[in-house]
């Protein structure tokens, strides 16, 4: 596993140089979600990749930018889904985007995830690792990865990131959204789901919808490269993670690309979310 975090960590620390001074515009590409991708998105799959190649304990790879699986090592005993830059349309108004890894040991199912990494790159670059337990790195000037602290989540926290278009929400969803703020939470959401969820567990708690809408009833979230890596990271962290009613990382997808209505929080959000998606 170290091996891995290190690929990751070589892998960081490139992306961070190409968000700085590469060119953010659009390729002629479009990936297998119909998405145009950005030059960025194609670049910083290519480094993962790159890294990746270099570690004989990774059997194969499946990246958010590609259709299908790639084989690496036959000897390999880890399979790893990654989004190599989520949320990359936020790169051209310069807000915070992230790197998301899931390792995986005996195929793509939530019930496989060993371990789970995701990168903030933000005005800092920090790196998150949730194993036996969750804990925060910084990169220094040096180019490595500093220990910062151990991450748990409150019991209940006070920020709110409510995902998908509004227009769009079952009346129940909106009517719990509405009811989390009538308590006192706060609006805390960029858009970005590593830094809107970096946000809430370093804040202390909250929660992050990403619900089922009218016109995308599975959700926009995809399980392998995003959902279930943040659903070990917050069930590691204290916290619990659903789709409204089951646990995710009961969920096994039967397409990598495949997608899910999700929520990650606190106990007691999530043990609200429970309430409401029981109606
Ligand atoms: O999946 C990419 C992503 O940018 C997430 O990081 C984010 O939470 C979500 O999409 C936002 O999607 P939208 O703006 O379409 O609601």
């Amino acid at each position: 596993m170290t091996e891995i975090y290190e690929a990751i960590k070589r892998s960081a620390a490139r992306i961070k140089d190409a968000i700085a001074f590469d060119d953010t515009g659009y390729s002629e590409n479009i990936n297998s979600t119909g998405d145009t991708q950005l030059k960025l998105d194609i670049k910083s799959d290519l480094i993962i990749e790159e890294e990746f190649a270099k570690v004989a304990c990774i059997k194969e790879i499946v990246s958010e930018e590609k259709e299908g699986k790639t084989p690496l090592h036959v000897e390999g005993i880890y399979s790893i889904g990654y989004d190599p830059l989520d949320g990359s349309s936020l790169i051209d108004v310069n807000l915070s985007v992230g790197s998301i890894f899931g390792i995986y040991e005996g195929g793509f199912a939530g019930a496989n995830l060993k371990a789970a990494v995701y990168v903030v790159y933000g005005p800092r670059v920090e790196l998150v690792i949730a194993h036996e337990n969750v804990t925060l790195y910084r990169l220094n000037q040096k180019g490595e990865f500093v220990f910062i602290k151990e991450i748990t989540l409150g019991v209940k926290g006070n920020l709110n990131a409510p995902g998908a278009t509004q227009m769009g929400w079952e009346p129940r969803h909106k009517a719990m959204i509405d009811a989390i703020f009538a308590d006192g939470y706060r609006l805390r959401y960029s858009g970005g789901m590593v830094p809107d969820l970096h946000q809430i567990l370093l804040k202390g708690g909250g929660l992050f919808s990403y619900p089922a809408t009218s016109d995308v009833p599975k959700g926009k979230l995809r399980m392998i490269f995003e959902v279930f890596p943040f659903a070990f990271v917050y069930e590691k962290a204290g916290g619990a993670a659903i789709n409204g009613k089951t646990r995710l990382l009961d969920l096994t997808p039967s397409h990598p690309h495949d997608t899910t209505p999700c929520f990650f929080g606190s106990q007691t959000e999530i043990e609200r979310v429970k309430q409401c998606y029981a109606k």
